[in-house]
């Protein structure tokens, strides 16, 4: 049996976040797919005894998509052990991290029928010369305001790799039927 892990991203960070949980994981014996959430027509579920799920903000908000696949799959994401983490900016900030005081992590938690056992909350990475012209706009605007790196040559990747091999050692020994 495997774990599969889902990813929803949209400059990559999610990704090698979860390829990083998924290499975590195959030192302790543990084989995991990765996989993106947007491209999951069809899972073999039958292959994998737990999943975990990974999305990225923009602009306050998930992926519509993830909405979607939990309502499509609740019956077998119900049925599974499961993690879900988070990846936003706010997060860099270290009182930020966690489910309950990253406000975008608690609302999704609170409002998704799908309640996982494991929860985690992720920095992720600020890329400016990677964004189009508004984007770059934006984000340094957000960024002034808010006390970040402003320097738009700059690419900061703000994940702590230690938080995510942590969480992985958790998701080797999540057996189910707890939800935070
Ligand atoms: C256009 C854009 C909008 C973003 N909006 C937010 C936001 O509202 N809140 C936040 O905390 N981070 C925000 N971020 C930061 C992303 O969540 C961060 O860059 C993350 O690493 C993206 O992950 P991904 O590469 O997997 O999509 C934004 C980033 C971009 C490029």
């Amino acid at each position: 049996m495997k774990t599969l892990i889902l990813f929803s991203t949209r400059d990559g960070q999610t990704r090698e976040i979860a390829s990083y949980l998924a290499s975590e994981l195959k030192e302790q014996g543990i084989y995991a797919d990765v996989v993106n959430l947007n491209r999951t027509e069809e899972i073999h579920w039958a292959d994998y005894d737990r999943v975990v799920i990974g999305a990225s903000i923009r602009y306050g908000h998930f992926h519509p998509a993830l909405d979607r696949f939990v309502k499509k799959h609740l019956d077998t994401l119900q049925s599974l052990p499961g993690a879900f983490y988070s990846v936003n900016l706010v997060a860099r900030k270290p009182e930020k991290r966690t489910p309950q005081t990253n406000s975008y992590t608690r609302k999704f938690l609170l409002n998704s029928p799908w309640q996982p056992e494991l929860c985690a909350v992720f920095a992720g990475a600020l890329r400016y010369p990677r964004y189009s012209w508004y984007d770059r706009f934006m984000i340094r605007l957000i960024m002034k305001m808010t006390g970040g790196e402003t320097d738009t040559r700059k690419e900061v990747v703000y994940t702590d790799w230690p938080q995510v091999a942590s969480f992985a050692r958790e998701i080797a020994h999540l057996t189910g039927n707890s939800p935070v």
